[in-house]
């Protein structure tokens, strides 16, 4: 299968590669910005249809949440035009798309996870850009699979590695305790989408590991497994917005639960906490 990878520096399109560069089955088609700009629709089909992919799996976006919320005409560029080059092209030359969003679709004040027919609406520029490059994949693409994951961490600048570098320096470190989640790891979500790829079980999908917890309880567990004594200073959203005002609007829940996976592969993800554990212990899958 020739699998076209766009942004595949990022953490997703890395974690595919480590999974699948040594599978004959696989033929890794690897693009980044600096050689295949998404945005710009000649390039991506000139791209499409000299390589003829059997699949795009689009792992390029603009994903500093407060940085689209300083400039979301740029967030819309890479996270809704680009999708829809890349939809445009996967018709007009017979590919397959599997589109990457995001948990920050919703609006994130519910109780129980969000499922994949949940209505969205998003409380930031990051969110509304990429909730219309969901709509556009579904627009213009013909066989398509968007993939909602959220607090992502693979081989790359994330939570995981800023909290590993801030313990450096500091003995105690404040971190939200009112927003709880799916830490995910970009290797498990990999694992995950291959199993989508060989079907046509098209529609979309949420791809989080299992369990909930808050940033802070997420910090705690990043320390307690590398055995720092780093203390977590527990802070309410709020109280993160006063020392940094800048910040973008975070969703308070945005657990995600995934029963399209359940019924269409039968894919489960593991729990955050194993998850994270095989991150930090350097299992050669993360390597
Ligand atoms: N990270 C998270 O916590 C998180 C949470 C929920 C959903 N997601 C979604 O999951 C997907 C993968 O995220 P990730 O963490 O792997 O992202 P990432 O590490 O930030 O990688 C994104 C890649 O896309 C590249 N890119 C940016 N603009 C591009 C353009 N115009 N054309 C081609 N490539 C471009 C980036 O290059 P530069 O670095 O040079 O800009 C980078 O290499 C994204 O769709 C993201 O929205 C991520």
């Amino acid at each position: 299968m020739r699998m076209m990878v766009t942004g595949c520096n990022g953490q997703l399109g890395r974690a595919l590669l480590a999974l699948t560069e040594n599978n004959d089955e696989y033929e890794y088609l690897g693009t980044d910005v600096q050689d295949l700009d998404i945005t710009k629709l000649d390039a991506v089909q000139a791209y499409v249809a000299q390589q003829k992919p059997d699949v795009i799996v689009n792992c390029a976006a603009a994903t500093n949440v407060d940085g689209c919320e300083a400039d979301e005409d740029g967030a819309f560029r890479i996270n809704a035009i680009g999708p829809r080059n890349l939809a445009i092209a996967s018709r007009k030359y017979g590919a397959k798309l599997v589109h990457i969003s995001t948990d920050y679709v919703f609006p994130g004040n519910g109780t129980v996870p969000c499922t994949e027919y949940d209505t969205p609406a998003p409380r930031s520029a990051y969110g509304r850009s990429k909730l219309a490059g969901e709509i556009f994949v579904q627009q213009f693409a013909e066989r398509w699979f968007i993939v909602r994951t959220a607090w992502l961490y693979g081989e790359g600048k994330n939570f995981v590695r800023t909290m590993l570098a801030l313990a450096e320096k500091h003995d105690s470190i404040g971190i939200v305790d009112d927003q709880l989640g799916n830490p995910t790891s970009a290797m498990e979500l990999a694992r995950a989408i291959l199993t989508l790829l060989p079907t046509e079980e098209y529609g979309i999908y949420h791809g989080t590991c299992e369990g909930i917890c808050s940033w802070a309880d997420f910090a705690e567990e990043i320390f307690r497994l590398k055995g720092l004594d780093t203390k977590v200073e527990r802070i309410s959203s709020q109280e993160y917005k006063k020392r940094f005002p800048a910040s973008a609007d975070r969703p308070s829940y945005s657990a995600l639960e995934k029963r399209m996976f359940r019924l269409n592969t039968g894919f489960r993800f593991k729990d955050w906490k194993d998850a994270i554990a095989e991150y930090l212990n350097g299992t050669p899958s993360h390597t």
